[in-house]
């Protein structure tokens, strides 16, 4: 099963999703923070392995979800534990500001042909919902280089060093040591004057 999307927001927002384990909770209403066990970018290549607690119409059960990122727009994420399944997201910008969502879906059967496809439909209905609720924080976040974290929100930086690779710019290619890998997408400013100054505070002080 295929969906598409068209998103008004720069890749690396739709990307940053991932690691962003707070939000799971908070805005997709499962039902805990799930646990990131494992986020390791190499090269163009990232790695995340995640368990998460997943509300069910059988109740609260365990799962997993394991990511590997191939490049700005090419993940292979795999959903187990209550399911198994595979989904192919394929990010293409369209323009500076815009994307083409693509999610292919690949359920395993669960043994009887009527189950794995409301099975199915009901997982893609719900990561559509999820979709549409992203969308809401992606089309209007202010994006902030350096942003005040909690110890449980995430490795964003480690994230953002990682996205910073695929842009080409001359401060993504400096040699100078004061210069922290760190940076909005190139077509954004840093919007950190925005920001309440009481939450950008450890940001100020250059705290990851
Ligand atoms: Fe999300």
């Amino acid at each position: 099963m295929r969906k598409e999307f068209k998103i008004d927001a720069c890749w690396q927002e739709l990307a940053e999703n991932g690691v962003d384990s707070a939000h799971f909770r908070y805005v997709h209403n499962t039902a805990e923070v799930p646990v990131l066990e494992l986020y390791e970018p190499n090269g163009p290549l990232a790695k995340m392995r995640s368990s998460q607690k997943f509300v069910t119409p059988q109740g609260v059960v365990e799962g997993r979800i394991d990511v590997d990122t191939y490049g700005p727009g090419f993940t292979f994420t795999h959903f187990s534990g209550f399911v198994d399944l595979f989904l192919l997201g394929c990010n293409t910008p369209i323009d500076d500001e815009s994307v083409e969502l693509h999610f292919t879906f690949a359920l395993a059967s669960l043994g009887d042909d009527k189950l794995t496809n409301s099975v199915g439909k009901a997982f893609v209905k719900e990561v559509s919902t999820q979709v549409d609720e992203d969308r809401a924080i992606w089309e209007h976040k202010a994006h902030i280089a350096r942003p005040a974290l909690a110890m449980n929100d995430g490795p964003f930086i480690k994230f953002r060093k990682w996205a910073a690779q695929f842009y080409v710019t001359d401060e993504v290619n400096s040699t100078d040591p004061s210069v922290t890998g760190v940076y909005p997408p190139p077509v954004w400013e840093d919007r950190m004057e925005d920001a309440p100054a009481k939450a950008t505070a450890s940001a100020r002080l250059g705290t990851d």
